[in-house]
């Protein structure tokens, strides 16, 4: 298009004149990804007839949400987290097969300082709570075990708080990783976690807020799994007598990681010579795809 066409543009012609100022772009996936973003963008205007005032509310959530983030913070990531675009990326990027796990978000509170900790560990560092073991294998699309595989895992407390929100409190806990054994096994022993609310003191509660919807997660474990020829699996354990399994704000509920936290009052059950507490077990089968051929 010469500087002519690009000049006396209307309503009608300004979609075709930028998508013509991108067919430059070398590489080829970015222009692909370009042209459809400005195609959908210009829809959306003439489709809401977007007023000054509305964009410039919309320039200044999106800037405000942008000043939020810092090294510990991130509400873009939270914003498509909402808005259902983390877990549709996922949808696209990955075809589930027969029973693999399912991923979910990954979330803001994972830590890549966390302690290795060995199999049985109670990870709890002695906070209160009702006490939970959680017992879990790693096996293959085949049911072989997968030994070697690193699983990190990381929860609330019984209040909904992670360790980073606990006033006064540097030091990691409930969270670890921990390395499956020849059988795929890994266990350990913490407090029983609970639902809480997403960070609603930003854009994004805003958001939430203005269209009226629940900043509650249902209660979870949160587990990442990575082993050599497979595909990484992000994903968490919800307890299937949760009241906010149905409202995820962040959509990250799946039924195949709706499980059975059953609990036991002292002295009865697997666990009984454990503890003298009434207390939870968790028990689950990870199911791992190879990675892609090619
Ligand atoms: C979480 O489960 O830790 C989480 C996930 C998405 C947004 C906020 C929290
Ligand atoms: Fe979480």
């Amino acid at each position: 298009m010469s500087d002519t066409a690009l000049s006396d543009l209307t309503s009608d012609t300004i979609t075709d004149a930028v998508l013509s100022t991108l067919h430059g772009t070398k590489d080829a996936r970015l222009g692909e990804i370009l042209e459809s973003l400005v195609q959908h963008v210009h829809s959306f205007v003439r489709e809401v007839r977007l007023t000054e005032e509305e964009w410039a509310k919309g320039i200044e959530f999106l800037t405000g949400t942008g000043q939020l983030c810092t090294a510990t913070r991130q509400e873009f990531i939270l914003l498509s987290d909402v808005l259902g675009v983390t877990m549709l990326v996922d949808a696209v990027s990955h075809e589930r097969r027969g029973d693999a796990t399912e991923n979910s978000v990954l979330g803001p509170y994972f830590r890549d300082d966390r302690p290795r900790r060995p199999d049985g560990a109670d990870i709890s560092e002695g906070l209160p709570g009702t006490p939970l073991y959680f017992e879990g294998q790693v096996v293959d699309h085949r049911g072989t075990p997968v030994a070697g595989a690193g699983v990190d895992v990381w929860h609330s407390d019984g209040d909904g708080a992670y360790d980073v929100e606990l006033p006064g409190r540097t030091d990691p806990a409930m969270r670890a990783l921990f390395v499956t054994d020849e059988a795929g096994r890994f266990t350990f022993r913490s407090i029983r976690p609970a639902s809480y609310p997403i960070p609603g003191d930003g854009t994004v509660g805003e958001l939430m807020r203005s269209t009226g919807r629940s900043l509650m997660r249902p209660a979870h474990v949160h587990v990442l799994i990575e082993a050599s020829g497979f595909q990484r699996v992000t994903t968490m354990l919800f307890p299937a007598d949760d009241s906010h399994l149905g409202g995820d704000p962040v959509f990250g509920v799946r039924q195949s990681l709706i499980t059975a936290y059953d609990t036991y009052e002292a002295g009865t059950g697997p666990c009984r010579e454990l503890t003298d507490e009434r207390y939870t077990v968790v028990r689950h089968t990870f199911v791992l795809e190879p990675v892609p051929e090619g």
